[in-house]
């Protein structure tokens, strides 16, 4: 089995500011313009993008949102827990992984607008996965969690905005 140390080297994957390590892998050459988009994106956007994401131990993907669907992808490793508050309220746990008897799919879909956050299932070991946006991604679509708000909107689930939030 391959280690964390070996994906992070050959794919020269970096520290991502929600946690754990990425480079993205694709960027689609086309693009849609700004007035063919919904009114929530500030200007146009190519059409797809696509990322190699990695957690090892205690790394966390800390609590944020997006614009778009962002659809993960399991390639080694072990499973990705990936925690979910709904816009609108209500939450759920997606388990993203190759053990289907497990309820565990090697795809899971992270909705636009609702708060999600990730950690390993076994904080021994990595997961390498993929995201990949569309339309592409860009960091004004994308806004960190704050911890204070999130308790207020989601005081049921306290427990996992204190362990994967990241600010007050
Ligand atoms: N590019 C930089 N950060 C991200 C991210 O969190 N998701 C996706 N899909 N692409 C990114």
């Amino acid at each position: 089995m391959k280690s964390a140390k070996y994906w992070i080297e050959k794919l020269e994957l970096i520290p991502h500011p929600e946690g754990g390590y990425f480079k993205e892998a694709f960027r689609s050459e086309e693009g849609i313009s700004k007035t063919a988009l919904p009114e929530r994106y500030t200007s146009g956007r190519n059409y797809y993008s696509s990322i190699y994401f990695l957690l090892k131990n205690d790394d966390i993907s800390a609590f944020h949102r997006l614009k778009s669907d962002e659809v993960w992808h399991h390639y080694e490793g072990c499973s990705v827990e990936l925690h979910v508050l709904s816009e609108g309220g209500g939450y759920k746990l997606l388990k993203l992984g190759k053990d289907l008897e497990n309820g565990e799919t090697p795809q899971v879909k992270m909705k636009k607008g609702d708060w999600f956050g990730a950690e390993l299932r076994d904080k021994r070991r990595y997961a390498l996965t993929g995201c990949t946006v569309a339309p592409a991604f860009e960091y004004e679509d994308f806004e960190f969690g704050r911890k204070s708000e999130l308790l207020k909107e989601y005081p049921e689930q306290k427990e996992v905005i204190e362990r994967l939030g990241i600010k007050k």
